[in-house]
């Protein structure tokens, strides 16, 4: 028996691909445990996606090298998009470090501890076909992989050089899996790729969802990440026409100013953003919509800032993720002249936190005396249970003894917050 130690940044990817490591790592015998001090073996699987993570990690393993010196048999493995991006490289800069593997090769994770140490950053068009088991943290809801990596090159993002090209897994292993997460309990998917939108199995994307609507005992479907470029009728028509289709999407804008959209390489316009928006709206009158911005992309203009703050106005959002821009190697990106002060992205961020924060609470007042329909998935930290509504909101439950999760429950909402709703049974 081997005690492995995990810790995992970055996105939901990231945060299942640890899932399935731990489920490899289960069948060759290894167990979890929660002190580093107590492992055999090491893990972390990385993020890059702004030089932050990066360096917030880099402290982090610099931390573990005394642990290898009181146990010298410990073996420490990074895994994820550091590992991809630095390859050799980390070694050289960390010697400590045993195991370097990238995200296309975590299929391959058991065999390589074997081994007395190793880097495995090749290409390997593989891990759309190997059914890898995971050993999930929810028993409600469960992340599955629909496709890996992606093509986009958006001028700015060290995705594509760290998860590789996309491909796409044969649709049957997409629905044998999620039958069998049905019978084992599980009421809610979250079908993964970075841009789901441009998945190629043996069918299309909107096809996959019709396909998996008709699972029987399946409650609730979510997909993440849909970039607006591929965004089309047939898709919203899908949405709107399967009943589990959650009342969400994720539709990454970045910016609102055409210039700026046109060096990202994003491939549309704010026309043609809008009427996405349109379209989703039309068709699904209750969809919540939530978006990415980069604040301070290189060259942008106080005018092009004006127009993200312009386009928040109009359109809404039900929330946003928004980051400071943050030069990634590899990328266009990272040459281009005019990179702006620290200064200028920290204040352009806020304006656009302060102005969402404000929408955000605006929207969420207006469900006050609604019922929403809850998927119970446990309880918080104090204690209360908790679940989302279709549309991805949080709420949280009061005095709702017994309830169990995995529980659909209609919620009438009492007080609406900022990040979270609260409410009680009906
Ligand atoms: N494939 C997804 C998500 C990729 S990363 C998509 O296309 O939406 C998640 C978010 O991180 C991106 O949407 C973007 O807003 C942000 N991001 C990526 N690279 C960044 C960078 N170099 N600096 C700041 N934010 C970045
Ligand atoms: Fe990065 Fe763009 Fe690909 Fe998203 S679509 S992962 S932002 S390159
Ligand atoms: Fe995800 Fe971070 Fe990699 S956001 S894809 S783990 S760089």
């Amino acid at each position: 028996m081997k005690r492995v130690y995990l810790e995992t940044w970055g996105c939901q990817m990231n945060f299942h691909d640890s899932e399935r490591v731990l489920g490899l790592l289960r069948q060759k015998g290894y167990v979890r445990v929660d002190d580093p001090r107590e492992a055999d073996v090491i893990l972390f699987n990385t993020c890059s996606i702004r030089e932050k993570a990066e360096h917030k990690f880099l402290s982090r393993l610099g931390r573990t090298k005394g642990l290898k010196k009181r146990n010298p048999s410990l073996k420490i493995a990074v895994l994820g998009c550091i590992a991809q991006q630095s390859g050799e490289k980390l070694k050289e800069k960390a010697p400590y470090v045993d195991y370097v593997i990238g995200p296309q090769n975590i299929n391959r994770v058991g065999e390589a501890l074997e081994l007395e140490e190793g880097v495995l950053t090749d290409d390997n068009p593989e891990i759309a076909l190997s059914d890898i088991p995971a050993y999930r943290e929810s028993t409600v809801s469960a992340w599955v992989n629909i496709m890996y990596g992606c093509n986009n090159f958006c001028s700015y993002c060290i995705v594509p050089y760290t998860r590789g090209r996309e491909r796409s897994r044969p649709a049957e292993n997409i629905v044998r899996e999620i039958e069998e997460l049905v019978k084992n309990g599980y009421k809610e998917v979250t079908l993964l790729g970075q841009n789901v939108n441009s998945y190629s199995g043996n069918v299309t994307f909107p096809e996959l969802l019709r396909m998996v609507n008709k699972i029987e005992g399946l409650e609730r479907i979510r997909f993440v990440t849909s970039h607006p470029k591929d965004l089309g009728p047939e898709l919203v028509q899908a949405m709107a026409e399967c009943e589990k289709v959650c009342e969400h999407i994720h539709l990454p804008l970045q910016s609102g100013s055409d210039r700026i959209l046109k060096l990202m390489n994003r491939k549309y316009t704010m026309e043609q953003y809008y009427e996405k928006i349109r379209m989703l709206r039309d068709a699904i009158p209750a969809i919540a919509i939530t978006t990415d911005i980069i604040a301070g992309f290189p060259t942008e203009r106080d005018e092009d800032h004006q127009a993200t703050i312009e386009a928040l106005k109009e359109i809404e959002f039900d929330g946003i993720f928004a980051f400071k821009y943050s030069k990634r190697p590899y990328t266009r990106a990272s040459k281009m002249d005019g990179q702006l002060p620290e200064e200028v992205k920290a204040e352009r961020l806020n304006q656009i936190l302060r102005l969402q924060d404000e929408i955000t609470e605006r929207k969420n007042k207006l469900l006050k005396n609604t019922v929403q329909e809850v998927l119970v998935e446990g309880k918080n930290d104090s204690g209360q249970y908790t679940g989302r509504t279709r549309t991805n909101k949080i709420v949280n439950i009061n005095k709702a003894d017994g309830l169990t999760a995995g529980q659909i429950v209609k919620v009438l909402i009492t007080e609406p917050h900022r990040h979270s709703l609260e409410g009680r049974l009906t």
